[in-house]
């Protein structure tokens, strides 16, 4: 593509004029990728408005040359946020990781002891390659293709069902006889012959290269204009189903079928796969695969082992964002020497200072690595490892790396073992090693800059209040300055306009899209503000759990408060939440009793609104929905987990132990004190069979 950058809009020919406004359009696009989505701009936003400002003059010469996927047409959106938002009818959960034999051994454990069967009971595994794509859920309708989205954070995801069409092996309508409605789920991946293509055509002309072909796959779907995704060799493997309305359709009962039944509609389902009996057969797998791995033409980091028979999936559920179910076992990671060059201490949200390995750039497993986490002063003392060495660094999917050695030979005679730093690198105020852990932390609190931008960077997070346009390079400097040194002043940043827009590096046009970013923030739900407060120890999945319990933030900060007087009641029903230890209940209310804090909360207060937990796909019919349930004694038809989780299922919530709330007990057989105490306290008591007939009410 030829530019005419150095030639004046007004004197532009028309051809010129054509070519000039293609090169626009796919730079802008860059651009906004760069600076929405990877939060690395490449340009300052002053170059970025006059890339703007020149497309939109040469639109107005010659009117007819605007293009479908004109970069004036999106002024105001993020290409982030260009994609239609969908939440899923069903969540698209992810796996937990296995990492060696132990770990599937553990997971059998765990999935034998929540149905309550013997090791020695037979149960039926698939194991299939897990591919290294980006997944996506297709939905037919009456057997036609009419939605197409990606995982999202896995509740909600994006509607790109116009480029999904493009890829040829997923089948615009299904074949045979199908249900009402079906959700396909399945891997979306460029093969490795083709991704090689692809950059060498990429690098011809003049374009960035991907790293690998899973960021090749992901930047071709989610792209704004479809042409461009179907000029991209996405494929699809088809692995799994979400939601189905089968409307007298009769169901498969096994993995293994519904595998058939897809090929049957005409989705391609990787052939690798086996049905296992034992865990040695599936090791067997496992290691056959990761032989095998060079010779496949796709990317494929683990083998995932699923439940075959599907009554037993839907017995077993899922535990936060995993299923039960399923594990993935993943290969051994990739490896590779460099030389250490330095090593750094960076500084958390909490304080805690962590050092880091600053490396001689090095390709592990397709992607350049320059960085290592140390995790800690007893981690370099332990591997003895010191600035200068040359270090073995092993990267593993999505992980951190980690330098898992020195090698010894190569270590120069003058090198001396590092010493950890008494005082904070960014502040100076002394470290302090924590009781019990082993970690030094800052004591600057609120007042190291440190500690409160990276509070920031959290609380705009994407799992938090989801800011996009903030990065820490904008809440340094906003920081610095003195327009955001809490989370109410990014909701007040609106007050800044005229001094924002006249700095350098940011132009009109960034500064309204930051602004109007923010401003859809204003309402969030429940479970983000408790994760966006940055609780040591609270992530998502704890978050998610308070939210449940405490329903609305009202009752969970008045309960909080109460909760810091250890005998109180409040704080018992804190700690006896299931999934909520007791380090976790000590965190969160010394967090929410702390005075810095409460003022950060009230402030916040003013600017924004909470939203009530809403409940997701429970009835709030349901007899045991909002109730306080409690387990005593041996069931004989589930086992407690499984229990548990049905009680949670229907909206219940399960404590570990009898209290003047408890609404409700189960009694099994040999039912233990609970059951005097209740009955004391005049708590409802039901048996097993009461119970199972509760579970079977829809
Ligand atoms: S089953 C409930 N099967 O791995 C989740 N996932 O780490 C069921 N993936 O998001 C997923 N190959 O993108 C499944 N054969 C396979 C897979 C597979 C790749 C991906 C998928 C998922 C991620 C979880």
């Amino acid at each position: 593509m030829t530019t005419y950058r150095q030639i004046p809009v007004q004197q532009l020919n028309r051809e010129q004029a054509s070519s000039e406004l293609a090169a626009l359009a796919t730079e802008i696009k860059l651009h906004n990728q760069q600076y929405h989505q990877l939060d690395a701009p490449l340009i300052s936003d002053q170059e970025y408005d006059s890339l703007i400002r020149r497309n939109q003059a040469i639109e107005q010469l010659y009117p007819d040359l605007k293009r479908i996927d004109s970069p004036s047409k999106q002024i105001g959106y993020s290409p982030a946020n260009t994609f239609e938002k969908v939440i899923h009818r069903q969540a698209m959960l992810s796996l937990d990781n296995a990492f060696n034999p132990d770990e599937v051994q553990e997971f059998l454990n765990r999935l034998y002891r929540f149905l309550g069967m013997s090791l020695s009971t037979n149960i039926d595994f698939i194991a299939e390659p897990k591919i290294d794509g980006l997944s996506i859920n297709l939905t037919y309708t009456n057997g036609q293709l009419t939605q197409a989205t990606t995982r999202g954070d896995g509740m909600v995801g994006e509607n790109v069902t116009n480029n999904a069409r493009t890829i040829s092996n997923i089948p615009a309508a299904l074949h045979g006889i199908f249900p009402r409605l079906v959700e396909v789920r399945g891997e979306i991946y460029i093969a490795k012959s083709h991704f090689i293509q692809l950059n060498a055509q990429r690098e011809k002309q003049g374009d960035t290269l991907f790293a690998n072909p899973r960021n090749a796959a992901a930047g071709s779907l989610r792209q704004l204009d479809p042409a461009i995704t179907a000029s991209r060799p996405l494929q699809f493997f088809a692995y799994g189903l979400g939601a189905i309305d089968t409307n007298g359709w009769t169901t498969p009962k096994t993995h293994q079928q519904w595998l058939i039944q897809l090929q049957e509609w005409g989705f391609i389902v990787n052939a690798n796969y086996r049905l296992c009996h034992t865990l040695q057969e599936m090791i067997d797998f496992h290691q056959y695969m990761e032989k095998s791995r060079d010779q496949l033409d796709y990317d494929i980091d683990g083998v995932v082992y699923k439940v075959n028979d599907l009554s037993l999936q839907q017995r077993l559920g899922f535990i936060s964002r995993a299923p039960r179910w399923a594990v993935a076992h993943k290969f051994s990671a990739e490896q590779a020497t460099t030389t250490l060059k330095d090593i750094t201490i960076q500084v958390g949200r909490t304080g805690i200072l962590t050092p880091v390995a600053e490396l001689e750039p090095v390709t592990v497993g397709g992607v350049v690595v320059s960085r290592a986490t140390l995790h800690n002063e007893d981690e370099i003392n332990r591997k003895d490892i010191r600035i200068g060495d040359k270090v073995l660094v092993r990267r593993a999917g999505d992980v951190i790396p980690q330098i898992m050695h020195v090698i010894p030979s190569t270590r120069s005679a003058t090198s001396k073992p590092f010493v950890f730093p008494q005082k904070c690198p960014v502040c100076g105020h002394p470290a302090k090693r924590v009781d019990g852990l082993v970690a030094w932390r800052c004591t600057g609190g609120i007042t190291c800059a440190a500690q409160a931008v990276e509070r920031l960077r959290h609380f705009v997070s994407r799992d938090a209040f989801d800011i996009t346009g903030l990065g820490i390079r904008h809440l340094e400097e906003f920081y610095r300055d003195g327009f955001v040194k809490t989370p109410a002043d990014i909701f007040r940043l609106h007050q800044h306009q005229d001094n924002l827009v006249n700095r350098v590096g940011w132009g009109k046009l960034s500064v309204q899209n930051l602004l109007s970013a923010i401003e859809q923030r204003r309402h969030i739900s429940f479970e983000r503000f408790i994760y966006s407060l940055g609780i040591p120890q609270i992530g998502q999945v704890s978050a998610q759990i308070m939210a449940h319990y405490y329903q609305e933030l009202p009752r969970f900060l008045h309960s909080m408060r109460q909760a810091h007087a250890k005998e109180s009641s409040a704080y018992q029903e804190l700690d006896d939440i299931e999934g909520i230890g007791q380090a976790m209940a000590d965190d969160i209310v010394m967090t929410l009793n702390d005075p810095e804090q409460i003022a950060v909360i009230e402030d916040l207060m003013r600017e924004i609104t909470v939203q009530p937990y809403k409940n997701l796909q429970i009835s709030d019919n349901h007899a045991l929905y909002g109730k306080i349930v409690a387990f005593t004694g041996t069931l004989q038809h589930m086992s407690r987990h499984e229990a548990k989780a049905m009680a949670e299922k229907f909206g219940a919530k399960v404590a570990n132990n009898i209290s003047k709330k408890t609404d409700l007990l189960i009694c099994g057989e040999d039912a233990g004190s609970k059951e005097t105490q209740a009955k004391l306290l005049g708590i409802k008591i039901i048996d097993e069979k009461t119970w199972l007939d509760l579970c079977q009410q829809i």
